[in-house]
């Protein structure tokens, strides 16, 4: 349990948010496919990154770790090919992190190495048939050991023969596992339908000489690319950033910049909503880092007006949801968000724990199947004592719900705290910091 107490006073000043949480996975992903060692800093450390890092090191990557960057080299990281029946059963426990299990699927599906995959019980609820049935299509060998569609699993890699795949559900991970696995497949893959989802995977795999072709709808790869290492800088992560502007927004007096964010359009969808909601910020850009535009985002507190969420936007903010709820919850009118039915297949069922957690608030809330309808209290939480939010173990409800208790008059009680490490273990100090004037930039 942890008490989130209503803000002390304003936030001020400039925090950087670690590294992006979607690029790190990548990165460490990707870098045992180089030519060479790949250096990557400004990674992010986080349980969920570590997941990846872990699975890439038991599946024979070298790795060596230096004072905030990584050096990854191939070592002996399975090739293209058949595994054979004899081959050694690797084990992967992939923790809490979705990103993890379905980038492997792609990355092991067409590779020399027989793997048992598994994670915990949030994780072995969520749906893994929307990549292992394509997977399966190209000639993928996988079994289920407990549940359909369910960790855990086995993969028993095979030659795999390229298909075009059109996705029910706009979703970079499963786009990414299918672009993974055509790297080494027979012909080319084709994936359909990615909307706006992230395209990190299209941007670092081109940067390695990845025959990547098209965007958005319909992206292609060829394998056959020799791939080079690379080296590069993680920029900080938007969904991070989220919470402690999110904070700014809602604490009166407050003014912050969160420097050295990601720009990346396919993952700033939230500052078209603040856009919406009437909040004046400004972005200056200052670079690149990882292929990805860089910048710092400035804002400060005001009123905020109630928005509309929905259609092809919905994946440039999925992550961001839990937070635009709350922020809809101090908004004037009612809030309006549909087509994000994906969110009862997060980390926890988003749509029913977020509503929830604003009811707790007292907040009245629609859930829909695809969304909710909230209606915004400007005048504040009509509630005379701390109230407790469940987490059910999903971090990013954990934050959300954080900034929802200093925007409150007597705070809000977390049933579990542990799980922001699972994406922003410094969270509750950069709060706490931006309340006594803000990091150093
Ligand atoms: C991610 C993609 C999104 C997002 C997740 C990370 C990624 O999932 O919710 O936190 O790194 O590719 P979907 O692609 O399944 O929507």
């Amino acid at each position: 349990m942890r008490h989130c107490a209503p803000a002390r006073g304003p936030l001020r000043g400039t925090v950087r948010v670690p590294g992006d949480k979607s690029v790190t996975h990548r990165a460490l992903l990707f870098a045992p496919l180089g030519d060479g060692p790949s250096r990557v800093d400004g990674w992010l450390e986080a349980e969920d990154t570590l997941r990846s890092l872990e699975a890439v090191r038991v599946l024979g990557a070298d790795i060596q770790r230096g004072r905030g960057d990584l050096v990854i080299a191939p070592g002996s990281f399975p090739q293209a090919g058949d595994a054979s029946d004899e081959a050694l059963m690797v084990d992967i426990d992939c923790g809490n992190s979705g990103t993890t299990t379905r980038l492997l699927l792609g990355l092991l599906a067409g590779r020399r190495v027989r793997a048992r995959l598994d994670g915990d019980a949030s994780l072995r609820s969520r749906p893994m048939a929307r990549v292992v049935e394509p997977l399966r299509a190209m000639g993928a060998v996988i079994r289920y050991l407990g549940e359909d569609g369910r960790l855990p699993l086995e993969i028993h890699g095979r030659s795999l023969t390229g298909i075009s795949h059109g996705m029910t559900v706009a979703s970079a991970q499963v786009k990414s596992a299918l672009l993974l696995s055509g790297l080494t497949a027979v012909g080319s893959t084709t994936v359909l339908g990615g909307g706006r989802s992230r395209d990190h995977t299209e941007r670092m795999l081109r940067a390695m000489g990845a025959k990547v072709t098209g965007d958005g709808d319909e992206i292609d790869v060829c394998s056959g690319s020799t791939l080079r290492a690379f080296d590069l800088d993680v920029p900080g992560d938007p969904s991070s950033a989220a919470f402690p502007l999110a904070s700014a927004l809602l604490v009166p007096g407050s003014q912050i910049t969160v420097a050295g964010m990601m720009l990346n359009a396919t993952r700033t969808g939230i500052s078209e909503v603040f856009r919406r909601m009437g909040v004046a910020f400004t972005v200056e850009s200052t670079g690149d880092a990882a292929g990805e535009p860089v910048g710092g985002l400035s804002l400060g507190f005001g009123p905020l007006r109630s928005f509309s969420l929905g259609g092809a936007e919905i994946p440039t903010l999925i992550d961001e949801i839990p937070m635009l709820a709350v922020l809809a919850s101090r908004a004037a009118g009612i809030t309006r968000i549909r087509d994000a039915a994906d969110l009862r297949a997060k980390e926890s069922d988003r749509i029913a724990v977020t509503a929830a957690g604003l009811r707790a608030l007292g907040v009245e809330v629609a859930e829909h199947p695809d969304g909710m309808d909230i209606v915004g209290r400007p005048e504040g939480y009509p509630v005379g004592d701390s109230v407790v939010v469940h987490t059910h173990g999903d971090h990013r409800i954990a934050m959300a719900f954080a900034v929802a208790g200093l925007a409150s008059s007597h705070g809000v009680e977390l049933d579990d705290d542990d799980c922001v490490g699972v994406s922003y273990p410094g969270f509750f100090d950069d709060i706490e910091r931006l309340q006594g004037g803000g990091a150093p930039g």
